[in-house]
């Protein structure tokens, strides 16, 4: 970006870039540009034990679609984004229009863009150590969950000593962002708030507010 410095930066990370995000914080790599972390629906417990199902998961997902629209259907159907606004945004992006098939015949087949399958033999480095590396990190530190996933013996320790702050939106599914934008959005602009140091705000003292009240 050409910047002279980096300014305060806040890296975010939904499930896999999660771990991603957690990775490059725990590396100190940004130095003391970042505030902090913020990391959606992914808990390297759950995520372990969710891997075994990774694959039956994937064959049960349809291979492609006849058009955009039913893959958004599908999205919303299964309530893997339960958000329709959401998923009719950000659905099209993870297909692409398969010419080879369609001109096989004169079905349209939009394919998936990533082969997740093929990247299974990296799956169990992703999540191992996730929950140590997101206590170890520097910086303010948030985990938003789905209420789906429940936080393994680390992130209980660490969260009863308050290190990190726990925000659950039982409501929403493993799309977090997009099932719950606004709430989402309100929540890390809070956390932005809070981990700013160039706009520390401290309360003000008791003895002005005493002089503001009963002026002498
Ligand atoms: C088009 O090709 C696909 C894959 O070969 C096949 O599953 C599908 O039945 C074909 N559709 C028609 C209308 O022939
Ligand atoms: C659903 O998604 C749209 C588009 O991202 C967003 O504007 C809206 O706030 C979302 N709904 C909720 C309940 O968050």
């Amino acid at each position: 970006m050409k910047w002279s410095e980096l300014s305060g930066l806040l890296l975010i990370g939904h499930s896999l870039g999660g771990a991603v995000v957690t990775d490059l914080a725990r590396s100190g790599k940004l130095g003391n540009a970042v505030l902090g972390y913020a990391v959606f629906d992914v808990v390297e417990g759950s995520a372990i034990d969710a891997l075994q199902s990774m694959q039956s998961y994937l064959l049960s997902r349809p291979k492609s679609f006849p058009s955009l629209s039913s893959a958004i259907e599908w999205h919303t159907r299964s309530r893997t984004i339960r958000n329709t606004t959401s998923a009719r945004i950000s659905v099209p992006p993870l297909l692409y229009l398969d010419t080879s098939l369609a001109s096989s015949n004169a079905t349209k087949k939009w394919t998936w863009r990533t082969d997740l399958a093929a990247t299974q033999p990296y799956w169990q480095g992703w999540f191992t150590g996730l929950s140590k590396k997101f206590l170890d990190a520097k910086g303010g530190k948030l985990l938003l969950l789905a209420g789906t996933d429940r936080l393994d013996k680390e992130l209980m320790i660490g969260q009863m000593q308050g290190k990190y702050q726990l925000q659950v939106f039982p409501e929403a599914g493993h799309f977090i962002h997009e099932d719950q934008a606004e709430k989402t959005a309100m929540v890390v602009a809070d956390f932005y708030r809070r981990n700013d140091r160039s706009a520390l705000i401290l309360p003000p003292k008791v003895g002005d507010l005493l002089e503001a009240k009963y002026p002498t």
